[in-house]
This record gives structure tokens, C-alpha cells and sequence, in this order.
């Protein structure tokens, strides 16, 4: 493998930086050329590649966002324009590509793999929701960044003796929501992977009133439906004061923790070995600490385990 290229797919995730820059210089650090691909698959459709050296990736490691840019291309679902890219990447003499991004960005790296171009998958989305590693890069960041803002919320809430309905991203999944209520110490977490019960929710702000708490936080993942339509519902059913916050694209912005610069530094690395070793439509991630590889598209057809502990204990911690 003489030459490889990079590029980031899908939602943007805090930490893509850093495996960008490990990813440049692993490669460089093995004597291959590495090539960044700007504005995901559909830049790679229009041939937006560039060589990148060690310094084009300097003092990006705490920085989030992509410096490749990102886009969700539409033409790239079709196969018309995977042989364009394909076209593009041979044009280059590229001969593997690591693909960071999320599931769908795995199925381009699947799908590029079938026609007979080797790619590796890097998982990084804030969702936490790769089958294959108990990580995603941008996740611990991203989760930091909630419970941030639900500590702030907290403040006011109890100046105003409030409820709170604040609701996170994490598209189908529940981990960023669960993960943060915990972590914040929510009343209740409503998830789309437990069924819940509006009466119970409604019932835990009843008993907590009676015991004088002075507010409650009901954390939401927006795969469970919409937060005002919650706020509503706990509104006409206890006369009561809510206010609902959505955290949207704040969720994705901001530098990586030191947990997510560090887990980016390893898949990175480890994808340009396994490319290195000739292993093709593989993704990286890490589970129990171990660096491990699985193949694309078996890893997709896995379910997303949630926590069921976690969520039990969130239970159990919010009586
Ligand atoms: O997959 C990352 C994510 O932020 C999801 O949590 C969210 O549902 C989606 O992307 C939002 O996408 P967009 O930035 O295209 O609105």
C-alpha cells in the first residue's frame, strides 16, 4: 500500500480531528502518501483531493469539527456515483481509504469494498451507536457538553421551581440520553430502546414535589418523539411550570475530551495498520480496552446494545 486517502461522512463528531492527524501520520510514519478528501463522499465524486503532509495536520488535535469538511451525498448512494469515485481514487493512484463517520458512511465504505476498493471504518458520531465498539469518537464529548448545560439548567430551574424537559440528539438511539441523565442526575430518561410510561414520569415529579425538590429534569432522546409535546402532557397533568430545551448542534461542536482525542489517536493508527496488512471493509473500535476489527457490514446487522444497568440504575438513583 503506497497510497492511502481520508475522509470524514455524515454528522461531524468532536475527535474526527484528532484521528484525522493520526491517521496522516501513522501513514506518513509507514512511508505511505495520504491523501485528505474534502467534503466527503460527494467531494470525492468531484475529485476534491489533496495530499496532506505532517504539517497540514497540526494544531488540529483539539479542535472539533472536521477539517475535511463533511456532507451527506445523495449521489453517492447510487451506483452511478460509486464508480465516479471509484474513477477519482484510481485517477490518484489511491489505493485504500480510511472512512470516518457513522453508519451510513460505513455502508459507502461497504459499498466501495464490494466494487473492489479496500476501505477501512473509523466510528465517529456522537450517537454511540456502532455495533463493534463500546465507543464512537465524539460520544464522551458530546455527552460532556449535555451534562454542562443540564447543570446549568438545574440552576435555574430551582430559582423558578420548574420542570425541565431537555432533549438531546442521538437520531434512533438512546445513549446520549442515557448516559446523560445519569450523569446529571435526571428524574426520568426517555429513550427509544425502553418502552416508558408518561404517568410514572408524571408520578416521580409528584413524589419529588412532596418531598420539597424545587425542580425536575426529564431527559428525552429525540428518538423518542418530541420534547414539547412531553412538557405538554406533565403541564396540563400537574399544573405545573415546564420549559423544554432542545440542545441540538451544540451537542456536536466544542474541543474533544482527552478520552476522545485519545480513543481517535488509537482507531486512527489502527485503521492504517490493517489497510497496511491488506485487511479491506473492516471497521476499528475498541471494546474492553482491546483494539478490535470487525467485518462493515456484519458489525451493521448487529444491534446497538444499550445499557440495561445503566438504565436500571438511573432507575433505582432517581426514586
Ligand atoms: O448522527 C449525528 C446527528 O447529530 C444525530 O444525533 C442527529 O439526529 C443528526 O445527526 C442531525 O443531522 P443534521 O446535522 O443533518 O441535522
Amino acid at each position: 500500500m503506497k497510497r492511502i486517502g481520508i475522509l470524514t461522512s455524515g454528522g461531524d463528531a468532536p475527535g474526527m480531528n484528532a484521528a484525522i492527524r493520526s491517521v496522516v501520520r501513522s501513514s506518513i510514519y509507514h512511508d505511505i502518501e495520504i491523501y485528505g478528501i474534502y467534503y466527503g463522499y460527494q467531494g470525492l465524486i468531484e475529485g476534491h483531493i489533496k495530499r496532506l503532509h505532517i504539517g497540514s495536520v497540526g494544531d488540529i488535535i483539539q479542535r472539533g469539527g472536521t477539517m475535511l469538511y463533511s456532507s451527506r451525498s445523495e449521489e453517492f448512494k447510487t451506483g452511478e456515483g460509486q464508480a465516479k469515485a471509484i474513477e477519482q481514487l484510481k485517477k490518484h493512484d489511491i489505493e485504500g481509504l480510511v472512512v470516518i463517520g457513522g453508519d451510513g458512511s460505513f455502508r459507502g465504505a461497504q459499498k466501495l469494498t464490494e466494487k473492489g476498493f479496500p476501505c477501512i471504518g473509523i466510528p465517529g458520531t456522537i450517537d454511540n451507536d456502532i455495533p463493534g465498539t463500546d465507543n464512537t469518537i465524539g460520544f464522551d464529548t458530546a455527552l460532556n457538553t449535555v451534562i454542562q448545560a443540564v447543570d446549568k439548567i438545574r440552576d435555574t430551574a430551582t430559582s423558578h421551581e420548574r420542570i425541565y424537559v431537555i432533549e438531546v440528539m442521538g437520531r434512533d438511539a438512546g445513549d446520549l440520553a442515557l448516559w446523560a441523565g445519569v450523569a446529571a442526575g435526571a428524574e426520568s430518561i426517555l429513550i427509544p430502546e425502553f418502552p416508558h410510561d408518561l404517568e410514572e414520569v408524571t408520578e416521580k415529579i409528584k413524589r419529588g414535589h412532596e418531598r420539597g425538590k424545587r425542580h425536575s429534569i426529564i431527559m428525552v432522546a429525540e428518538g423518542v418523539g418530541s420534547a414539547n409535546d412531553i412538557a405538554n402532557h406533565i403541564k396540563d397533568d400537574l399544573q405545573v411550570e415546564t420549559r423544554v430545551t432542545v440542545l441540538g448542534h451544540t451537542q456536536r461542536g466544542g474541543s474533544p475530551t482527552a478520552f476522545d482525542r485519545v480513543l481517535a489517536g488509537r482507531l486512527g493508527a489502527y485503521a492504517v495498520d490493517l489497510l497496511k496488512g491488506g485487511q479491506q471493509g473492516r471497521m476499528v473500535g475498541v471494546q474492553n480496552n482491546q483494539l478490535v476489527h470487525h467485518d462493515i457490514i456484519e458489525a451493521l446487522k448487529l444491534k446497538n446494545e444499550i445499557s440495561d444497568d445503566l438504565y436500571n440504575l438511573s432507575n433505582q438513583l432517581s426514586i
